[in-house]
């Protein structure tokens, strides 16, 4: 899902208690209450560069094999361009693109077509940004990942071509439950999911940095699949996991555990991610590592279990005081007419309270990653190695065909994208939030900044 970015001026902001906002930030303040916003509420925030080189996967061979051959996706140089695809209907905007359900015209195969305005992107300063969404799109396999299929361009556009979620966004799943919770023992096979995926991010020494429901896509399989990995960073160096033991064993941390902290061993300073959502960390500015995903991950399941998030405030500053110094808080179920199952579990209070530790480094899967966090007693009744067997709270209706998906939010397509020829029109690009470094896009022109955006096609098996 595309969801629009906002960029904050540079140099990044730093947290200031009481700091009153500045009027350009406060006319971004995306508070509005989730029900109330046709599209997903604008909760994002990216400094202007990203502190990230493009991962160098590209390979001339026509059929070769990203990082290495034990966890490898084939790619192949077949061409694919848009007059491959129909166009079926818009399934989401952004402020640089747009995705589209599309159908392959000969396998008539339905694809979820992200198609990103290279005008845009350079105006809004992220041509960085795409090329490493298509660098990790394009290395990962992973059941919980959302599959790149193809990527090419042409003149004017990046496509993505992903495999479609037919269950759609999380986001509006979650809206759509009663009382928009999820019972505990859903929220938990949820947030296992999202362990599992970060723990391959961090494997392969990414950070994802932008956890939310809104980035989370629900497969047919009612699985899901993170999805935008334009905030990822890499770490320069990827460290190869080691084992640690526990320091205090206890019943269930007997185990040796694998490391994969290590992996990502990176340090990075940008202000990123989404207001509710950011770590004290990345708010504090100095530094933050692969630990702002658990972090996300404890606000995350909070979002799942209550319904809303745990330091949101009336506006930017007030939402980054209370991340900064506001003790963990839970409501009592009683005040939600919905909510008719017993209080959350004293396991569950525990996760969410360790995974939101202010200090980072108390944090859990400071130690050891994702293994530390799987270890939690929350994760007991979960076998993360059957996950993707199991049989997921929320299923796609099967009825339903696939074009008539359920969770997409109704967009109207304002001016038309033609896939088979050029615009029929100019894309609908009219909020103005660009507070990052703006380009001077005909400067651009003379250089193509999108030359090294590799086109490729990847071999998935099928899901
Ligand atoms: N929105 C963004 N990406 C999508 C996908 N892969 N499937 C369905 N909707 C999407």
């Amino acid at each position: 899902m595309l969801s629009t970015t906002t960029f904050p001026s540079s140099p990044a902001p730093c947290y200031q208690p009481g700091y009153p906002s500045s009027s350009s930030l406060r006319n971004l303040d995306p508070l509005l209450p989730h029900s109330s916003t046709p599209l997903a509420p604008v909760r994002k925030f990216a400094s202007s560069t990203p502190d990230i080189t493009p991962l160098d996967r590209s390979t001339s061979s026509p059929t070769s094999t990203a990082r290495t051959a034990s966890y490898s996706v084939q790619k192949q140089n077949i061409t694919v361009d848009p007059s491959h695809f129909k166009k079926i209907r818009l399934l989401g905007k952004g402020d640089v693109g747009s995705v589209y359900l599309v159908q392959n015209e000969e396998t008539k195969q339905l694809y979820a077509l992200k198609v990103l305005s290279k005008k845009e992107m350079v105006k809004r300063n992220k041509i960085k940004r795409v090329k490493v969404e298509q660098a990790i799109l394009s290395m990962a396999h992973h059941p919980f990942i959302v599959p790149l299929h193809h990527s090419f361009q042409n003149k004017d556009y990046l496509f993505f071509c992903l495999e479609y979620c037919v269950g759609g966004e999380f986001f509006r799943a979650l809206q759509q439950r009663p009382g928009k919770v999820l019972k505990e023992h859903e929220a938990r096979f949820y947030a296992a999911e999202v362990v599992a995926a970060l723990e391959y991010l961090h494997l392969h020494g990414l950070i994802y940095r932008d956890l939310k429901p809104e980035n989370i896509l629900l497969h047919q399989s009612g699985h899901l699949m993170l999805s935008d990995f334009d905030l990822s960073v890499q770490s320069p160096t990827i460290g190869n996991p080691t084992i640690v033991r526990s320091a205090f064993p206890s019943l269930f941390s007997h185990l040796p555990l694998l490391d994969t902290k290590i992996c990502s061993n990176v340090r990075t300073n940008s202000f990123v991610g989404t207001q509710e959502y950011l770590a004290p960390e990345v708010i504090q500015g100095n530094g933050h590592s692969s630990t702002v995903d658990w972090w996300t991950l404890g606000i995350l399941l909070y979002e799942m279990i209550y319904g809303f998030t745990p330091f949101n405030g009336a506006n930017r500053n007030d939402t980054f005081d209370r991340i900064m110094t506001q003790k963990l808080d839970f409501p009592h179920f009683g005040s939600n007419p919905y909510f008719q199952g017993p209080e959350i579990s004293h396991q569950g209070k525990s996760i969410m309270r360790k995974l939101l530790d202010k200090n980072e480094n108390k944090r859990l899967g400071a130690r050891a990653g994702a293994s530390q966090v799987k270890q939690h007693a929350f994760f007991k009744p979960i076998n993360f190695a059957l996950l993707r067997h199991m049989r997921p709270p929320i299923m796609p209706a099967q009825k339903a065909k696939p074009i008539d998906a359920v969770h997409f939010a109704h967009v109207k397509e304002s001016v038309s994208f033609d896939l088979h020829g050029s615009l029929t029109g100019d894309m609908d690009m009219d909020d103005d939030d660009n507070g990052g470094d703006s380009h001077d896009s005909d400067r651009e022109d003379l250089v193509d900044p999108f030359a090294d955006f590799g086109s490729v096609t990847l071999i998935r098996p099928k899901h």
